[in-house]
């Protein structure tokens, strides 16, 4: 019962990590979700125990053995393992939060963390990996890509976080940034909070918070205020 994750790296001393403080922390000491990694290396065979090789076709850089992965993965998901398996990789699907929805509402998932120059391809196609990156930059391995998905799932988990929160979610999934906020002091360094704040008046407030938010929309993100306007029915 519970989430439960499954990572598979060369370097499990990189979790919990952030993952075992915090909200996920104490989630995971009550047992809200359950974390286990898995050497990848332990199933690596020969004197020199090795999980990678030079890529076909000759180039630069190592690639993971697809026949020491398969041992790894075989290890913790079977065949019928019904949680998503999913691999880290710069050249996956980009993450967004409903895709991040539908892993929490599932019984967990198993991630490979990629490292090396990439992982042979059959490995990828034989064990059904969905490929996801976390952003347009390169990390140096899956394994903070990996941290950064469990944060992202893990406080929708029920019971984990306050619903205090939720709703930032869900504006989000509407397709808008999140207007500023402010609190005390009511001036700070000669600059007042927004006098609509301190109104009083509940639907003037959510006028103005509504109006920032197209706003800040508009201006860092146009690419998500365009989708925004195709989605609605052209607003
Ligand atoms: N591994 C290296 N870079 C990555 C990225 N941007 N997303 C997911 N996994 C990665």
């Amino acid at each position: 019962t519970g989430f439960a994750a499954d990572v598979l790296t060369l370097y499990p001393e990189m979790f919990p990590g952030p993952l075992g403080v915090s909200l996920a922390g104490r989630a995971l000491g009550e047992g809200g979700w359950s974390l286990r990694t898995t050497q990848i290396r332990d199933f690596a065979e020969g004197r020199h125990r090795n999980v990678d090789d030079t890529p076909a076709g000759g180039g630069p850089g190592m690639v993971m053995r697809a026949d020491v992965l398969a041992r790894a993965v075989d290890a913790v998901s079977p065949e019928n393992d019904s949680r998503p398996r999913l691999l880290m990789t710069p050249r996956g699907a980009p993450l967004r939060q409903a895709r991040v929805r539908e892993l929490a509402a599932g019984p967990g998932v198993v991630i490979v963390c990629g490292r090396f120059e990439g992982v042979d391809e059959r490995l990828i196609g034989r064990r059904q990996l969905e490929e996801i990156s976390i952003g347009d930059y390169v990390l140096s391995g899956g394994e903070v890509a990996a941290v950064v998905l469990l944060d992202a799932v893990v406080r929708l988990l029920p019971g984990v976080m306050g619903n205090d929160l939720s709703g930032l979610t869900e504006s989000f999934e509407e397709g808008l940034l999140e207007h500023a906020q402010y609190t005390r002091p009511p001036v700070f360094e000669d600059e007042a909070i927004p006098p609509v704040l301190l109104s009083g008046d509940h639907a003037k407030v959510d006028a103005w918070r509504r109006a920032d938010a197209e706003k800040v929309t508009r201006e860092r993100r146009p690419d998500l205020w365009a989708a925004r306007r195709d989605t609605e029915g052209r607003k």
